[in-house]
C-alpha cells in the first residue's frame, strides 16, 4: 500500500487501480472526438461579438469562397426543430439560430461545414454579423440588471429555508458579526474540448459527444428534432473531465445533428477553448450577507444567509446554498433568502458542488470570524454547535461524523501546536497561518438500471448508462460486481456511457457511485439467487443448504460446512451458459412513477434534505497552512489535510484521488481561479488556459487525505454517500482563515489576491 492506494478501514473496499487505467494511459481511450467516422466533414462555430442586441445581417460571400467548403446553418436553418429547453437535460432554453436576438456575448450565429477542419475554421471566422446592438448589462451593480427571489423558480431549489423567529434571537445575542462575502465567476475547463460529432444512418441519428447524461440528452434532443427517442443514440465512452459542464446539453447538438442531416454526411464540430467560455456553461459569481449571533459561551442562537446569484435573462438558474448552510449546525434560529440577478450573459449551469462551493465558504469564513469574536478556538466553536437533529425540519441526520473528521484531521495536522494569535508564527521571512472549515455535500441517490451476465466461463459483462466522467464509476461497478459474484476484477467488463444501455441517471450530485452500485447489487443478487438454487437443489451438489450459509468466492459456490461447487458445473447443471439479470433500482422513497421517469431521462432524486425520516449528508473538515512572503505577500499553500466521512468507500484509491482532486481545486478557488467579465461588453476577458490560471502538483507540498470510517445503511443499499464533489467544499474558506491567521487580514472576496495583502 502506498499514499496513493490507502489501506482499507472499517466498511471500505479495496484500493484496486481503475480498471480503464491501461486504456488511458496508453491512448486507446476512445474519446468522443477520437471514435473513427468514416467520410466526415467537419463543423465549425462562428460566434457573436455583442452581448446583446440582434442580428440584421450576416455577410457570407466571402465565406462561400473558401475552398472545401460544404454548408452553412444559420437563421432560418433551424425552423424545423424545436427550441431548447431549460432543464436538468438542456444547459439553456436559448435557440441561437431560431431568432436572431442577441442574449450573450459568444452567442452561435452560424456553423460553418466543410471538408477539412481549417477550411471550416477560416469559413467561421470569415462570417461577419451586422447587428443593432444595445447596451448590455454584464454583472452584479451594472446598469439594467433585474433582481427576483429564487424560490420557486426552479425545481431544485423550491423555498428559502427558516426556523425560530432570527430577528429577536439576533437581537438579544451578546455577540454578532455581519458580513459580507463574494465568489467570482469561474469557467470549469476540462481538459477534453466540447464536441459534437452527428451522422445519420436513415432516420437513426447518433451523436458522438462527450456527457453526463446520454438518458437524457437522448430524450431532449428527439424532442427538438421532433423525431421518436428510440431513434437518437448518445455514445460517451470517455470524457475528460466534466465537473458538471458536460451535465446539461447545449444548443450546438441539435446543430450539427441538423449538418449532418442537410449534408448526408457525418459533421464533427469541437468547440474552440475560447468558445467554450460562452457556449457552455459556467458557475456565476456570488455574493453573501452573512450574520450569525452567540452567546458568551460561544452556542450560537441565531443564522442569517442571504445569497444573490448571476443568471442569464432568459433562464433562472439557481444554487440556493442555503438548504445546506442552513442545517449545517445547532443554530437555534435561521433565516435565509437567495435572489437571482438576470443579466445579459450565458445561462450559468452545474459546477463541481454547485450550491455548496460558494455558499459553504461564505458560511465558514464567518464561522471563523465568529470565532475570533469569541475569542474561541475555531474547532472547538464548531464542536459546540454540533447539531443533534438538523434545525430547519428537526430531522436526525442519517450519519455524521464531522467530529470524527475534526478529531482526525487536527490530530495529523498538528493542529494543537498553533499558536492561536494572529500573526504570531513566521519562518524567515515568511508569514506561517493556519486555518480550518468544513466540508459538506448532500448525499443524494437516483433510480438506476444494469444489466449483469455472468458466462459458464466465468465471465463478466456488466452493462449500465452512466458516465466515466473520470470519478472511477467504472472501477467501483465492477468492483461491486466482483465481490458479489466472486469474480476477479480481471474476468470483468464493465460497459458504459451510451445511451443504448439500461438507462442511468445523470452523472452529477456525486450520485453515481450510489445509484449505480446499487443497481449492480441488485442484478448481482438476482444472479446468486439463481445460482443458489440449482446447487441447493434435490441432486444439487449443495443440496440441503441454506442461502445464508452460501458465499460466491473464487469461481466457487461455498458452503460454511466446507463443501463448494464451481460456478461453471452449477451453470451446465443448469443447462445455460450464462444467467444474464436487468435490474432495476429505485430508492426507497420512490414515486410509482420514478422508473418510468427513469427511461424518460428525468429521474428523481431522492435523499439529502429531500426525505420524510432523515437528512442525509457527508462530511469532512480540511487543515490548511498558509506562508506569506512578508514583503511581497506571496501566498503559498504548502499543506492541506482533510478527513473526510461517506457512509462506505468502494474503493479507497479512487476516493482519495477523488477527495485529492477536490481540495486542489479548493485551492485554486481560494487563490487563483477567476473569469474577469469586461462591464462594458458583458465579455469574459480571460477565455484560455494561459490567463485562467489553476494551481499544479507543484504549488502543493503536502496534501493528505484520511478516510474516516462510517456505516450508514439508510442512504441507500450500497451505503455509500457521495464523495466526488466533497473534497473543494470549504477549502476556500480554510485558506481565508489561514491568511487571517496569518496576517490579520480577513479576505471575503474570493480570490485571495497578492494586492489585497499588501494594502
Ligand atoms: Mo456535478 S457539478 O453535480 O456534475
Amino acid at each position: 500500500m502506498d499514499a496513493a492506494a490507502p489501506r482499507p478501514k472499517e466498511n471500505m473496499g479495496e484500493p484496486l487501480p481503475r480498471v480503464d487505467a491501461r486504456l488511458k494511459v496508453t491512448g486507446q481511450a476512445h474519446y468522443p472526438a477520437d471514435l473513427p467516422t468514416a467520410n466526415i466533414a467537419y463543423g465549425a462555430l462562428a460566434t457573436s461579438s455583442i452581448a446583446k442586441g440582434k442580428v440584421t445581417k450576416l455577410r457570407l460571400d466571402d465565406v462561400r469562397a473558401v475552398p472545401g467548403l460544404l454548408d452553412i446553418v444559420t437563421y432560418g436553418d433551424m425552423d424545423k426543430v424545436d427550441k431548447p429547453k431549460f432543464g436538468n437535460s438542456g444547459a439553456t432554453s436559448i435557440g441561437p439560430l431560431h431568432d436572431r436576438r442577441i442574449f450573450h456575448d459568444g452567442q452561435i450565429v452560424a456553423l460553418a461545414v466543410a471538408e477539412t477542419f481549417e477550411a471550416a475554421e477560416e469559413a467561421a471566422r470569415l462570417i461577419r454579423a451586422e447587428y443593432e446592438e444595445e447596451k448590455p448589462t454584464a454583472t452584479f451593480d451594472s446598469p439594467g440588471t433585474a433582481t427576483i427571489p429564487a424560490a420557486g423558480k426552479s425545481p431544485l431549489f423550491k423555498e428559502d429555508v427558516k426556523a425560530g423567529d432570527f430577528d429577536a434571537a439576533y437581537a438579544d445575542a451578546a455577540v454578532k458579526i455581519d458580513q459580507r462575502y463574494s465568489t467570482p465567476t469561474q469557467h470549469h475547463n476540462p481538459i477534453e474540448l466540447f464536441s459534437t460529432t452527428a451522422f445519420w444512418e436513415g432516420d437513426q441519428l447518433t451523436v458522438h459527444e462527450p456527457s453526463q447524461n446520454v438518458t437524457g440528452w437522448k430524450v431532449e434532443l428527439a424532442r427538438q428534432l421532433k423525431i421518436d427517442p428510440a431513434k437518437v443514440r448518445i455514445v460517451s465512452p470517455f470524457i475528460g473531465g466534466a465537473f458538471g459542464s458536460k451535465g446539461p446539453m447545449t444548443p450546438r447538438t441539435a446543430i450539427v445533428a441538423v449538418a449532418a442531416k442537410r449534408l448526408g454526411r457525418p459533421v464533427r464540430c469541437v468547440t474552440s477553448r475560447m468558445q467554450a467560455f460562452g457556449t457552455q456553461t459556467y458557475r456565476a459569481e456570488t455574493r453573501h450577507r452573512i450574520r450569525i449571533g452567540a452567546g458568551k459561551d460561544g452556542r450560537i442562537s441565531a443564522f442569517a444567509h442571504e445569497g444573490w446569484e448571476v443568471t442569464s435573462r432568459p433562464d433562472a438558474y439557481v444554487v440556493g446554498g442555503t438548504s445546506a448552510t442552513g442545517r449545517m449546525y445547532d443554530y437555534g434560529s435561521v433565516l435565509t433568502h437567495v435572489s437571482l440577478v438576470q443579466t445579459d450573459r450565458n445561462t450559468p449551469g452545474y459546477m463541481r458542488s454547485p450550491p455548496e462551493t460558494p455558499y459553504v465558504y461564505a458560511l465558514e469564513n464567518a464561522m471563523d470570524e465568529m470565532a475570533v469574536a469569541l475569542g474561541m478556538d475555531p474547532v472547538e466553536f464548531r464542536r459546540i454547535n454540533e447539531p443533534k437533529v438538523e434545525p430547519i425540519g428537526k430531522k436526525p441526520f442519517s450519519s455524521r461524523s464531522l467530529i470524527q473528521c475534526y478529531d482526525q484531521a487536527a490530530e495529523a495536522f498538528g493542529w494543537a501546536d498553533r499558536d492561536p494569535k494572529v500573526g504570531a508564527m513566521r519562518d524567515g521571512d515568511w508569514l506561517v497561518g493556519m486555518g480550518c472549515a468544513t466540508a459538506i455535500y448532500p448525499t443524494a441517490v437516483a433510480p438506476c438500471a444494469a444489466r449483469v451476465r455472468l458466462t459458464v466461463d466465468g465471465d463478466v459483462r456488466l452493462q449500465c448508462g452512466s458516465h466515466e466522467i473520470g470519478t472511477g464509476v467504472r472501477t467501483v461497478a465492477g468492483q461491486m460486481a466482483s465481490e458479489r459474484l466472486g469474480v476477479s476484477i480481471d474476468k470483468i467488463s464493465v460497459e458504459m456511457g451510451d445511451s443504448s444501455l439500461p438507462p442511468a441517471p445523470v452523472s452529477g450530485g456525486s450520485i453515481s457511485t450510489a445509484s449505480v452500485c446499487s443497481a449492480v447489487l441488485m442484478a448481482c443478487d438476482a444472479i446468486r439467487t439463481k445460482l443458489y438454487a440449482a446447487a441447493t437443489a434435490e441432486g444439487g451438489p449443495l443440496v440441503g443448504s441454506h442461502n445464508e450459509e452460501l458465499e460466491l468466492a473464487g469461481g466457487k459456490i461455498v458452503a460454511k460446512s466446507g463443501a463448494s461447487a464451481k460456478v461453471g458445473d452449477v451453470l451446465k447443471a443448469m443447462q445455460v451458459g450464462a444467467i444474464e439479470e436487468y435490474a432495476e433500482f429505485a430508492p426507497k422513497n420512490a414515486t410509482p412513477e420514478a422508473l418510468k421517469k427513469l427511461y424518460a431521462g428525468t429521474p428523481e432524486f431522492h435523499g439529502a434534505d429531500q426525505d420524510e425520516d432523515s437528512v442525509k449528508y457527508a462530511f469532512g473538515a480540511e487543515f490548511v497552512e498558509v506562508r506569506i512572503n512578508r514583503f511581497t505577500r506571496e501566498i503559498r499553500v504548502p499543506r492541506i489535510v482533510g478527513a473526510f466521512a461517506a457512509g462506505r468507500i468502494m474503493n479507497t484509491r479512487t476516493a482519495r484521488s477523488q477527495l485529492m482532486g477536490g481540495m486542489i481545486w479548493g485551492i485554486g478557488q481560494a487563490l487563483h481561479e477567476a473569469t474577469e467579465v469586461d462591464r462594458r461588453y458583458a465579455r469574459y476577458v480571460n477565455r484560455d488556459l494561459q490567463d485562467y490560471l489553476v494551481p499544479v502538483n507543484a504549488d502543493i507540498k503536502d496534501l493528505q487525505v484520511i478516510l474516516v470510517p462510517e456505516v450508514d445503511h439508510a442512504v441507500n443499499p450500497a451505503g455509500a454517500k457521495g464523495l466526488g464533489e466533497l473534497g473543494n467544499v470549504g477549502t476556500a474558506a480554510a485558506v481565508a482563515s489561514a491568511v487571517y491567521h496569518a496576517t490579520g487580514k480577513r479576505i471575503r472576496d474570493l480570490p485571495i489576491r497578492i494586492e489585497q495583502l499588501l494594502v
